[in-house]
């Protein structure tokens, strides 16, 4: 149809797009040489070639231009790449214009699931989780075969777990780009139903979104609340089923799908249902602590960014602000930004912000992870079963609190 309406560029796209999931298909291949011949300016149909001429369209005259440049070029003998006569970055204009993604991305594209375009590389500093995802995720994902060479099933979910603001969801959405997979989070609000039933009808349907959408990285955010201790819940049966919902999801996840992958976070793993935990479901778990250096550094030049800046070093920032998570960080930044200003407006003169900015916003802002590695603190300390947590122990260990 697009070709009959004078697009063979965005025919040639949904092609590609269909072979890229079925290089066999007839169809797409037929249509395939049938365009190939047209881009070629070989005589094509006559009922073709009169809708396509008939269209005085400004992409029709643009890919003509092109047409007449790229002869231009063969002459002059300048243009090395094999010249099919057929004018390729006015094309991808074109296609740029009107191809429904839905229609690249495959029949089942969800508007709830997102292709993330951050990977690993734009994850500051954390080069040991980077290091553990590659090792424990990444490459038994990416690799069927060495699966099965190794007869390892497919691994079940990994649980990131951390205090808050520290890069736990912005991880979860590199792997999805990394993997080059749709992401998916879920939040709690969309699954749990205050009537009977529907919560688990709702989770089941998260899942077959992201079976639909494979490949596909499922995020369960605020897992915890999900899935908290059975004993807690045993007054609140509705909450169980959804806890059993979810265990016979990701027990049916392994058996039926190879292209969903579950990542779970939590800030209180400790509160995890130790059912979601067991071997095929959650069953790593990866520290995300705040972040390091590195990480500080990059999460710093991030919120910098497009702010006029003077005299910032930002070694000293780097240094001062250790123990803050990528939220404080955040929140550094905005408070020196809005010290600058606040500034400008009181001498009537515009000034970048400058280091005593950032010392006075120092004195404001400090690192919200107090709180949270306490608590930690004495789980490890008295609870840590299994040595579930010892990653979380070292951590703490390195900073002094156990
Ligand atoms: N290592 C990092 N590199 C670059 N940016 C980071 C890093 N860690 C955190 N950030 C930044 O900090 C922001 C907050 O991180 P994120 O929302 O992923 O935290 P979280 O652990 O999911 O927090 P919560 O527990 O509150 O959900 C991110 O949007 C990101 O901009
Ligand atoms: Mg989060």
């Amino acid at each position: 149809m697009l070709l009959d309406e004078g697009h063979p560029a965005a025919a040639l796209a949904q092609c590609s797009a269909v072979l890229a999931q079925d290089g066999a298909n007839a169809e797409a291949l037929a249509l395939l040489s049938t365009l190939t011949s047209h881009l070629r300016g070989d005589p094509v149909s006559p009922g073709r070639e009169e809708t396509a001429q008939g269209k005085e369209t400004a992409e029709g005259k643009e890919a003509t231009r092109g047409r007449e440049t790229a002869r231009d070029k063969e002459a002059t003998g300048a243009e090395k790449t094999p010249n099919t006569g057929f004018d390729w970055r006015a094309a991808e204009k074109e296609v740029a214009g009107i191809v429904e993604p839905a229609l690249i991305e495959g029949p089942g594209a969800d508007h709830e699931t997102e292709r993330p375009d951050v990977t690993l590389a734009d994850v500051g500093g954390l080069e040991d989780v980077k290091r553990r995802l590659e090792m424990a995720f990444l490459l038994p994902m990416r690799n069927p075969e060495m699966r099965r060479l190794y007869g390892r099933s497919l691994p079940g979910g990994l649980l990131l777990y951390g205090p808050p603001g520290c890069g736990k969801t912005f991880v979860a959405r590199a792997v999805a780009g990394e993997l080059g997979a749709r992401f998916h989070a879920v939040a709690l609000d969309d699954v749990l139903d205050v009537w009977t039933g529907a919560s688990e009808r709702n989770l089941h349907e998260m899942f077959e979104i992201a079976r639909r959408n494979a490949p596909c990285v499922l995020f369960f955010d605020e897992i915890d609340a999900l899935g908290q201790k059975r004993a807690q819940l045993r007054s609140n049966a509705a909450m169980r089923g959804v806890v059993n919902q979810l265990l016979t999801e990701m027990d049916s996840v392994k058996s039926e799908n190879d292209g969903v992958f579950v990542l779970g976070a939590t800030n209180h793993p400790w509160d995890v249902d130790t059912g979601l935990l067991r071997p095929g479901r959650f069953d790593r778990l990866l520290l995300v602590a705040p972040p390091d250096a590195a990480a500080r550094d990059s999460i710093l030049r991030y919120h910098l960014r497009g702010r006029p800046l003077e005299g910032i070093e930002m070694a000293r920032l780097v240094e001062r602000s250790e123990h803050f998570s990528g939220a404080d960080l955040a929140h550094l930044c905005d408070t020196a930004a809005e010290q600058a200003m606040w500034d400008s407006v009181r001498t009537g003169r515009a000034r970048p912000i400058r280091m005593m900015d950032f010392e006075r916003a120092f004195e404001e802002v400090k690192p919200s992870s107090g709180p949270w590695l306490q608590d930690a603190r004495n789980v490890v300390m008295f609870a840590n079963s299994a040595g579930k947590f010892d990653e979380l122990l070292a951590y703490l260990r390195q900073r002094g609190m156990a």
